[in-house]
């Protein structure tokens, strides 16, 4: 372990971030499914203020917190990661105010979350 990574306050930092790009996956995931499940393909604040969340916690969960090492994540997983989070939010801050988007649209902003967890989840 190195230097950096051996200071229990970066790791506690490191983890509360990781709580709460958690917290903001459910939100994301969960709002969208819930309101697809209503038959109403409306952008909910849960959705909202998921892809938001994702995008700050993302890019600060990116800092070198595990001691610059080679336990750090990958970047072009990072990347990647990056790129899909930033389509998401598009996706869902543009049509904010209407009504009602295209159930392809909708299933379009589902779709590339699961695909953004599951680079975070195998991609190793
Ligand atoms: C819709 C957007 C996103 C979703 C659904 C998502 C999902 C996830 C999930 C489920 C984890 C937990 C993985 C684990 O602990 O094994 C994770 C971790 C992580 N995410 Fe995201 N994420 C998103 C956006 C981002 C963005 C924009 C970045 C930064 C560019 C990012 C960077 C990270 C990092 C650094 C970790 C922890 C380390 C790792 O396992 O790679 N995420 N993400």
């Amino acid at each position: 372990m190195s230097a950096l990574a051996s200071f229990p306050v970066v790791e506690a930092l490191r983890l509360i971030l990781l709580f709460i790009h958690l917290v903001g996956f459910a939100l994301l995931l969960g709002g969208a499914i819930t309101q697809f499940l209503s038959g109403k393909f409306r952008i909910n604040p849960a959705i909202l203020w998921g892809s938001i969340i994702q995008l700050a916690s993302g890019i600060a969960l990116s800092a070198p917190l595990r001691g610059g090492g080679d336990d750090e994540p990958n970047p072009i997983k990072l990347g990647v990661k990056l790129l899909l989070a930033v389509m998401i939010f598009i996706m869902v801050f543009i049509p904010r105010k209407r009504d009602e988007v295209n159930k392809g649209h909708f299933i379009g902003i589902i779709t590339l979350t699961l695909v953004n967890a599951a680079v975070a989840v195998f991609w190793r």
